[in-house]
């Protein structure tokens, strides 16, 4: 009993830090490998593995931004500077992005949807890693998530789509709590009529 409350603790004290709040040090290797072990323990329909993870890191990260900023600059010149500004921004403060990579098999038995929510779980896996080795977190798509030249520039096949991008730093803010859905509401409970 006292392991099942240690989990629901740690999903009850789980929440975003808005990644402009984040800042360094980022993990170390060692906290990498170790999130990373745990967080592909994930329920996986026909054992596909159908994810990855692609780690961007230290300067890395603001790299990214501006390749991205600058991307999106050139294939839209009427985009706002205040615009460019925040596809900078977004990168500028998390120092590890980790980039949860679906890797779909198209035309298998196991339904896409169900690869997808296999790459899904890695996701929020990652988050409680994060969260449960003290880091703040937060998962953000976002259009550079749907853009076919991000995808080349990560190296993503064509099965292969961005199912998020996981900031990972440090927070001194406490981020506040957000309104959470009613879970009474949320369930019903059926039996044989
Ligand atoms: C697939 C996915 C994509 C998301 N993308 C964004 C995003 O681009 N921008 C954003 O502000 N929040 C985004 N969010 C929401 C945040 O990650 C987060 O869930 C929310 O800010 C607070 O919820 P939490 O405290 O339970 O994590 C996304 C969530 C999911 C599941």
């Amino acid at each position: 009993m006292h392991r099942k409350h240690s989990l629901l603790d740690l999903l009850a004290g789980r929440r975003s830090t808005p990644s402009l709040q984040l800042s360094g040090p980022g993990p170390t290797d060692a906290e990498l490998d170790a999130m990373l072990r745990e967080a592909v323990r994930v329920p996986d329909h026909g054992k596909l593995a159908p994810w990855r993870v692609i780690a961007i890191r230290d300067a890395d990260v603001a790299r990214f931004g501006e390749w991205t900023a600058a991307h999106h600059a050139a294939v839209d010149p009427t985009l706002p500077d205040a615009a460019r500004e925040k596809d900078r921004l977004r990168y500028a403060h998390a120092s590890c992005v980790l980039v949860v990579v679906a890797s779909v098999t198209p035309g298998h038995k196991v339904p896409e949807c169900e690869q997808l929510l296999s790459a899904g779980c890695v996701a929020f896996s990652l988050l409680l890693a994060a969260h449960g080795l003290g880091f703040a977190a937060q998962w953000l798509t976002g259009w550079a998530a749907y853009d076919a030249a991000v995808h080349d520039q990560l190296g993503l096949a064509p099965n292969e789509n961005i199912v998020g991008f996981i900031h990972i730093g440090r927070s001194t803010v406490e981020p506040p709590e957000r309104v959470r859905p009613d879970p009474t509401a949320k369930l019903t409970h059926w039996s044989p009529a």
